[in-house]
């Protein structure tokens, strides 16, 4: 066997997965993002700090077996966004580009109602719905972030090249360009 640089050789394992009740088995890494850590993300600073005091509640789980973050692999997840809104805004996840922007991602819905908000570097803005056995092909160089428009957490398994990394950095400068809002207790898309 031949091994190419750059590409880990490593068991093949098999994880569970639970699509009924949306959640991986025994993740052996866990994300947990608190409202505290979403500062700067929202429209309404005053109405994140009040969500803070009261508590701190959780935003969103991102649940992983991962794998070495390589060009091969690939890498997968289930993430779980919580309902709630911060002023007008609906909860929603920081959103990346990926580091390697070439690469695109996968998002199967498991639970839940919401969107997938999705950018370019030059400021185009589409949002695809997400409900349970919806799938949302993130094309490469897009930014994504998914938001809940629901009132049950938002549950998704996602799949993506291992070496595509996150790129935060972008998105906490230049914003989304778009926000999701209830507008009479409906979900709407406002620039
Ligand atoms: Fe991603």
């Amino acid at each position: 066997m031949k091994l190419v640089p750059g590409t880990s050789f490593i068991e093949p394992f098999s994880v569970g997965l639970d699509l009924e009740a949306a959640v991986m088995e025994d993740p052996s890494r866990v994300t947990v993002r608190k409202a505290s850590a979403m500062r700067g993300y929202y429209a309404d600073p005053a109405a994140l700090e009040r969500l803070i005091a009261s508590g701190d509640p959780i935003h969103y789980k991102v649940y992983e077996v991962p794998v070495p973050e390589e060009y091969g692999h690939l890498m997968y997840c289930i993430s779980e966004l919580e309902p709630g809104l911060v002023g007008d805004e609906y909860f929603m996840t920081k959103g990346h580009y990926h580091s390697v922007v070439q690469t695109g991602e996968i998002y199967l819905c498991l639970r839940g109602e919401g969107f997938m908000v999705m950018k370019t570097a030059d400021g185009r803005v589409v949002a695809e719905p997400m409900a349970r056995n919806r799938m949302v092909y993130v094309p490469p160089y897009w930014a994504h972030r998914s938001v809940n428009t629901g009132t049950e957490p938002l549950v998704s398994f996602c799949i993506y090249g291992a070496e595509a990394g996150h790129n935060y950095g972008d998105i906490e400068t230049e914003g989304f360009g778009a926000r999701m809002l209830r507008v009479g207790g409906k979900p709407e898309l406002r620039p």
